[in-house]
């Protein structure tokens, strides 16, 4: 890896269990990309305080202060370069970026999604992979492109589907490979 660490922001709209652990993977001195900015756009998103408890700056950028999408969006992209950001991550981030502003980061967002793409993009992966009797489901980073989660698969985590799953047990036992795939997806791409 280079001799210094990637500058990162990370937006999230809500718990933030995934940017936290980026947070955590990347204090370790060989990791290649340090956690500079949080961006929610909820304002009561709690991974806010999370982030503001390890002095990392974090910050709401909520539609309701802006008029229309472009100027939210603009606001964020002038945060990500104010902070200069190398790479951003998506982490529950429930907003679709434009194709305007992904433009602007060219292979510079990942996104982790909780199924394995191409199956299953956009909301409720869990009980649709429960409804189609999948035996395995699980996690996906992969690089943002202007078509919904469609974009380079950079790296995927299975988990089996139990007979007794629903969408609940199914949903944690797919987190917990989520907070490891991400900061392993991250280690590579920002080390690049
Ligand atoms: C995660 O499961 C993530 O994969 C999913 O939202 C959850 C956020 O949890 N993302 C999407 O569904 C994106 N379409 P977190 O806030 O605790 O990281």
């Amino acid at each position: 890896m280079g001799e210094r660490k990637k500058r990162i922001a990370v937006l999230i709209s809500g718990r933030g269990s995934n940017m936290k652990a980026l947070v955590e993977a990347s204090r370790a001195d060989d990791y290649p990309a340090e956690i500079v900015l949080v961006i929610s756009n909820k304002p009561d998103a709690a991974g806010l305080e999370f982030a503001r408890s390890r002095n990392i700056t974090a910050v709401a950028i909520d539609a309701k202060a802006y008029q229309g999408r472009a100027a939210q969006e603009n606001a964020i992209h002038q945060a990500l370069v104010d902070h200069n950001i190398e790479l951003i991550c998506l982490a529950g981030f429930m907003r679709i970026l434009t194709e305007d502003f992904v433009a602007k980061w060219p292979g510079k967002i990942l996104n982790i999604h909780p199924s394995l793409l191409p199956k299953y993009p956009g909301l409720n992966t869990h009980q649709r992979a429960l409804d189609a009797g999948d035996k395995k489901h699980g996690c996906t980073v992969h690089i943002v492109t202007g078509e919904l989660d469609a974009g380079p698969i950079v790296a995927q985590a299975e988990v089996p589907v139990l007979p007794d799953d629903n969408a609940e047990s199914l949903t944690a036992r797919v987190l917990i490979e989520e907070h490891k795939l991400y900061p392993k997806a991250l280690k590579m791409v920002a080390g690049e």
